[in-house]
């Protein structure tokens, strides 16, 4: 092995128990050595996470799961160098799981803790693919966030839009879920909509006409199930909603990009693994960067990617002082 640095993720910050092992060369190159994930099912029957529930279960998985990223890294607890954990924002029960988990090893090993944010590392997720270098805008697409920032400098992070109500993800599991299309509704739109006619169901675009770099899927939903009411086939339904949503997230970020003149834009987040979003960005012209294959939705190795940001800048360790947080705005200009 080249020499470097092996940095442990975790991140426990809703439903996943995802633990990560990342090496940052000595060269500033870093590589995933390991990525693993429990999803939790105990939600299933509620049709939502139950925060006391997800706490619990972290605590009971996440010594498997991090037994199992080193057998995958091929590496043995001595040999991390470095430990971060997600600190925010989240559930602050299952937050605190992994916090707590994160600073307890990384003073049993003697080395640097580092808290991370929840969507610095869904960003840094996508320094599995591409050298990520400032500046470039971020475009964080998932089941709860839909942020757009501009990041001028390393570390430095100015929100430029947000949906004005539902997450992406959110309105992706949601007409997934009035369709009965299943659930996560994303995946599921995804090939439902591949049987579609994606010119069947008219969608209006939302914020038409708007200044502003926002987002807005409420509308969308509506349409949705008035379309549904009036008996649209659910894949048709599927190619309509997807494609309006990807023309929104598109056209805006497009938009951004040529504000703030901006030539990379990073796609992160659940949302960001889907095809038609990708190719849609693709044909745009300006440089798009995506995670990696299982580094799209919520994991370890993305918060080992955060962390190696964070050492590579020279971010002092965070204090172990610092507790869980569940609103922890990004944005720090
Ligand atoms: O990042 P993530 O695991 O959770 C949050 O931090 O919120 O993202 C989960 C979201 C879900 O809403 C899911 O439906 C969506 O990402 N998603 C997708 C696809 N795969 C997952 N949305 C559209 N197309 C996909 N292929
Ligand atoms: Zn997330």
């Amino acid at each position: 092995m080249t020499r470097g640095t092996l940095i442990l993720g975790i991140d426990t910050s809703c439903d996943d128990t995802g633990v990560g092992v990342v090496k940052l060369n000595t060269d500033g190159e870093v590589r995933v050595l390991a990525n693993r994930i429990w999803t939790q099912t105990v939600h299933a029957s509620y049709g939502g996470v139950m925060p006391e529930l997800a706490s619990r279960e972290h605590v009971e998985r996440i010594d498997a799961v991090m037994g199992d990223a080193l057998a995958e890294a091929g590496i043995a607890v001595n040999d991390i160098g470095a430990v971060a954990a997600t600190s925010g924002p989240g559930l602050v029960g299952a937050l605190l799981v992994g916090l707590m988990y994160g600073k307890g090893l990384s003073q049993a090993l003697g080395v640097p803790f580092y808290a991370a944010h929840h969507l610095e590392g869904h960003i840094f997720a996508a320094a599995s693919e591409a050298e990520l270098r400032a500046p470039y805008l971020a475009l964080v697409v998932s089941g709860g966030h839909t942020h757009l920032f501009d990041v001028p400098h390393e570390g430095q992070y100015v929100l430029v839009g947000a949906t004005k109500d539902d997450a992406a993800g959110e309105a992706f599991d949601k007409i997934a879920r009035l369709t009965g299309l299943g659930y996560p509704g994303g995946p599921a739109i995804a090939e439902a909509a591949l049987r579609g006619d994606p010119n069947a169901v008219p969608f209006k675009e939302p914020l038409q006409g708007q200044k502003a770099f926002d987002f807005s899927f409420s509308g969308l939903k509506t349409a949705a199930l008035l379309a549904h009411k009036a008996g649209a086939k659910p894949e048709d339904l599927a190619a309509s909603f997807q494609r309006a949503a990807v023309h929104a997230l598109v056209k805006t970020t497009r938009r951004a990009a040529e504000a703030h003149g901006r030539q990379t834009v990073v796609v992160s987040g659940g949302v960001a693994a889907n095809r038609a979003l990708r190719e849609a960005f693709a044909a745009t012209g300006l440089r798009a960067v995506f995670p990696g294959k299982g580094l799209n939705t919520d994991n370890g190795a993305m918060i080992a990617l955060a962390g190696a940001a964070a050492i590579r800048a020279g971010r002092p360790p965070s204090p172990l002082t610092d507790g869980a947080v569940a609103y922890a705005p990004l944005a720090n200009a």
